[in-house]
């Protein structure tokens, strides 16, 4: 058996722990290196000292191949809204593996899938399936410039879309910026000539936008944005925000592109049934594939229509090879007929108690940060300023220093899985007492991190 060094510092306690408790992780992470970078195969699952490998899920839960168990807060990245292995999804999607994943052809599940959709988001008139939301954005974004016959998109500075060239744009914020952010290239391999087709505008700033679009209308086909930003900070659009842009668009005959891949749990017809802000285009993914790989892009017909091959040359081409696959819409089809009224207002309760409790924890342990979010997506925000603009949410994440991979590292040392950003999502197969395991857990993990955060972060303790 590996003893627990004594620790002298919570870092190294946090860190020990983490070992003694993983090694069955470390031993296939070492054996991943050899063939993936970092042993990984996606940027955002990665974390130091190196990934726990989980073995099984079901419902709320995941277990490790250590045999550890976690109540699953992240549900990969919002996605799985009905945990794992959920029954019914489960039975329909095994039963069609029976017969047939995908045919090369036409299908019914397509149908099923698109209808629902259509009925339920407020902007869909017709839509087209794609296998990510990288792709669902990418798809969105060039049909809004064939439509309008301009090349220049505006995205929020610090928003992000996937990894398509178009949107590897300002996905960190400009901390430099005092008025109006420069578009920059977010990595290296993206070409610099993305940056003659992409604008960027900070969130909740309408004059600054207004600005934006009176000096280069004439040029720009479209503002995408997510209505409330999640890898933004889950800061939530200021009042009249969406309306304003809305606006904007129609004065300045624009077209608005709503990225609702993450926020369309939020209520049947997504963020923008909430503020009541109808988009040209909508790009959507994530829960509407029932835990298979997915996207759709869609919205008004007359946009949509650019698509359809009956018409002579001039057809926009949109394929890929397992677009609208049967397994991905029959297990989608369920997942969302699942995800009716009554299970959206109850996952939105359970994620209003977790905003409440882990508040109410910040206030009694005297740190000075905020849980942000709505419903059933929450976001722990290292400061407790109001914030308006993605910046703000950069600026106080970066304060926090490593304080974020600490408190994720306890979490799991404590049972609960989530991301190093501190977000949180809730499943359908969730109660009030997963609730109070997971407000237990933070409780913990955020006092053991007091002292750590006298040293590195001493803005964020009360005097
Ligand atoms: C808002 C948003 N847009 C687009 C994407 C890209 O989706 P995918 O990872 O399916 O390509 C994501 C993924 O997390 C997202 O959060």
């Amino acid at each position: 058996m590996v003893m627990i060094r004594a620790a002298a510092t919570a870092e190294e306690e946090i860190l020990a722990r983490y070992e003694e408790r993983t090694g069955a992780s470390r031993f296939r992470h070492e054996e991943a290196r050899r063939y993936m970078p970092a042993g990984d195969t996606r940027a955002a699952t990665f974390y130091s000292p190196y990934p726990t490998y989980m073995r099984a899920g079901d419902g709320a839960w995941l277990s490790d191949c250590d045999g550890n168990r976690y109540l699953d807060l992240l549900n990969n990245f919002t996605s799985l809204v009905h945990g794992h292995a959920q029954p019914d999804i489960v039975e329909y999607a095994a039963d069609q593996l029976t017969r047939g994943t995908v045919f090369g052809t036409a299908a019914e599940p397509q149908v099923a899938l698109a209808k629902l959709l259509v009925e339920r988001v407020p902007s869909f008139e017709m839509l087209r399936f794609t296998n990510s939301g990288t792709e669902a954005t990418m798809m969105m974004m060039r049909a809004a410039r064939a439509y309008m016959g301009r090349d220049i998109i505006v995205k929020l500075d610090g928003g992000y879309h996937g990894s398509h060239d178009f949107v590897e744009v300002s996905v960190k914020a400009d901390l430099d910026a005092s008025l109006e952010p420069t578009a920059h290239l977010e990595g290296r391999g993206v070409p610099a000539a993305v940056l003659n087709a992409v604008m960027v505008a900070p969130f909740n700033d309408l004059p600054a936008m207004e600005r934006l679009l009176n000096r280069h209308h004439e040029r720009i086909a479209g503002i995408i944005l997510e209505p409330m930003p999640n890898s933004g900070g889950m800061v939530p659009p200021a009042p009249g925000y969406l309306r304003g842009l809305r606006d904007l668009a129609d004065t300045y005959d624009v077209l608005l592109l709503f990225d609702e891949i993450v926020t369309l749990r939020l209520s049947s017809g997504g963020y923008q049934a909430i503020a009541d802000v109808r988009p040209d285009l909508t790009a959507v993914a994530k829960i509407i594939g029932g835990g298979f790989p997915v996207g759709a892009f869609g919205g008004r017909r007359a946009i949509m229509q650019l698509f359809d091959p009956l018409r002579d040359a001039d057809a926009l081409f949109h394929s890929g090879t397992f677009n609208g696959n049967n397994m991905t819409m029959t297990a989608g089809l369920e997942s969302m007929r699942r995800l009716d009224e009554t299970a959206i207002r109850r996952i939105n309760r359970l994620g209003e108690l977790l905003n409440d409790g882990i508040n109410r924890i910040f206030k009694t342990l005297g740190i000075r940060a905020q849980c942000l979010g709505y419903g059933s997506l929450q976001q722990i925000q290292w400061t407790d300023e109001p914030l308006a603009t993605l910046a703000d949410a950069r600026r106080a994440s970066e304060r926090a220093g490593k304080l974020r991979d600490l408190l994720h590292l306890e979490l799991l040392n404590r049972g609960v899985y989530t991301s190093n950003r501190g977000m949180f999502s809730i499943s359908t197969p969730m109660t009030e007492a997963e609730i109070d395991y997971a407000l237990s857990a933070l409780e913990g993990a955020l006092a053991l991190l007091k002292a750590t955060m006298r040293e590195v972060a001493p803005q964020l303790l009360r005097a």
